[in-house]
């Protein structure tokens, strides 16, 4: 899909379809007010007669509106003036979508770009009207021998903008908005992968093909042999049981104006699969823990993002790839590991596993000297239990990275919410045998999982995002979300300060 903007009027506009938006009850916008008067009140006429009553969502679909050059003319039901909240503008947009790809039409012009979306400027309007419609389009049919076919007319969106002073902001809406879905779409690629083909090892040749297709991205491969000699025998316990060889990727992206400045380092758990090990899994949606690599999904999408973005930042991106299964030679239940960090830790449950594996990449990211560290991964069942699955957990001991943020989810509209820390919770880690145990007892899993990584981040900035969550959907729609790219993205472009 290509996406545009410009800055014109409705009655010049020789195209497809225009698009403009009708509030309840039967108001007209500004776009959709200046079709009617240039047709001589015939879509005001329409709307008396009761065929569109403005509800978010609604549609109607025009031909041959007296005096207007364009093909078509589609209303769209907007909701009641300065309710419209980010969710309904983007289901709105791609209602917009779904209709006009049923017509003969591969233009559009949009002028839903006007509406009142909260307090958003006409770059959230544009930028997320990029994300909902590349959302919408969205399929995995890698694996499918019949891929479903679906009717998509649609080629060119163009956005229009009120005013010629708004086209910088609204070409740059464009670009993040691409970029940031790009992204996500990777991510979701990544992480919807079946198992026996997603594992470590693709996750670290997807690694590899990002340094050949950006000039600024190197990326280096840590295997086990090396992770043994660093003494990460955490993370190498973890991965003991499988088949399948650990393999931490570091994508090294390089593009700050000093090429000193210190890096931001994104850490992705990449469990490529969690049967839990010795301490199995209920088999019941078990396939579902394939999307345990969601956060190493995520920082690979990112790491895409701001390359296409090119922010002028140096970042770093780990994937941490490692599979959990139980087997002969697996980690057990009663183990101690002595991590990278010096730290013992006893195993009494080998599906806690996501923090054995990213203590030691927490630990290998020391030598970068970072800026700040954060960490996302599918964490914890308990994650979901306090926050449901719409909004990631987020813990920090920073208070400036972690409302940086909570502001940057909030702008991206790609929500979290901050977990305590505390000391307490410290204490439910205590072990008889080792400095600390991997499990924290049965409350406050999602904190005393977070604050188990917090032993081995003392030496940065540091925050951990659970994304157990958010990270994909359940049931019929089950796939990944991509979720969070938009959140870190934002949180770069913020830093990158463009
Ligand atoms: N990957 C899981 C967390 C998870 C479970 C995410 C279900 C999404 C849905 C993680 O490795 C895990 O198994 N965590 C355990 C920790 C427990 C043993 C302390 C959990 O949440 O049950
Ligand atoms: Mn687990
Ligand atoms: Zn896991």
């Amino acid at each position: 899909m290509e996406f545009h903007v410009k800055n014109g009027s409705v009655e010049k506009q020789r195209t497809g379809c225009l698009v403009v938006g009708v509030y309840e009850p039967r108001r007209l916008s500004p776009a959709a007010e200046q079709l009617d008067k240039l047709s001589d009140g015939y879509i005001s006429n329409l709307l008396r007669k009761g065929d569109l009553e403005g509800k978010a969502g609604q549609t109607l679909l025009l031909h041959n509106v007296p005096n207007v050059i364009a093909d078509r003319v589609l209303l769209v039901g907007c909701g009641k003036e300065r309710e419209l909240t980010e969710r309904q503008y983007k289901q709105i947009i791609q209602k917009m979508v779904q209709v006009i790809n049923d017509t003969g039409s591969t233009e559009a012009i949009c002028f839903l770009t006007e509406l009142h979306v909260k307090a958003r400027s006409i770059y959230w309007n544009v930028r997320f009207a990029i994300e909902a419609i590349q959302e919408n389009a969205y399929a995995y049919n890698d694996f499918k021998s019949v891929k479903p076919e679906v009717r998509r007319e649609l080629r060119r969106v163009i956005f229009n903008v009120a005013s010629r002073k708004d086209l910088t902001v609204a070409e740059q809406a464009v670009e993040h908005g691409k970029a940031v879905s790009t992204g996500v779409a990777l991510a979701k690629n990544v992480a919807n992968c079946p198992p026996n083909v997603c594992n470590p090892k693709y996750l670290a040749n997807l690694a590899l093909a990002l340094a050949d297709e950006y000039e600024n991205i190197n990326t280096t491969v840590v295997d086990e042999a090396q992770m043994a000699e660093l003494g990460m025998n955490s993370y190498l316990a973890v991965s003991r049981g499988s088949e399948n060889p650990a393999f931490m990727s570091i994508i090294e992206y390089k593009n700050h104006p000093n090429p000193d400045a210190k890096p931001i380092v994104l850490v992705g758990k990449g469990l490529t699969f969690d049967t839990g090990g010795i301490s199995i899994k209920p088999s019941e949606a078990m396939d579902e823990m394939k999307y345990d690599m969601g956060g190493a999904a995520s920082v690979y999408g990112t790491m895409k993002a701001i390359a296409e973005m090119k922010l002028p930042l140096n970042v770093i991106g780990v994937l941490a790839g490692c599979e959990n299964m139980p087997d002969g030679n697996a980690y057990r239940p009663g183990d101690i590991l002595t991590t990278m960090s010096g730290l013992t830790v006893e195993v009494l449950n080998t599906d806690a596993e996501g923090r054995l594996v990213l203590c030691d990449a927490l630990t290998y990211v020391e030598r970068f000297d970072p800026e700040l560290v954060i960490d996302v991964a599918t964490l914890t069942g308990a994650c979901m239990v306090a926050l449901g699955t719409h909004t990631s957990g987020l813990i920090s001991s920073h208070n400036a990275l972690a409302n940086d943020l909570l502001n940057a989810s909030e702008q991206a509209d790609d929500r979290a919410w901050r977990l305590p820390m505390g000391e307490e919770y410290q204490e439910q880690l205590k072990s008889n045998f080792a400095d600390l145990a991997n499990i924290g007892g049965r409350f406050g899993g999602a904190i005393t999982a977070g604050v188990f990584l917090s032993n081995f981040t003392k030496k940065y900035t540091w925050a951990h995002l659970d994304i157990a969550g958010t990270a994909w959907k359940s049931g019929a729609a089950k796939g990944a979300t991509g979720r969070p790219v938009p959140l870190l993205s934002q949180f770069l472009i913020n830093k990158a300060g463009v």
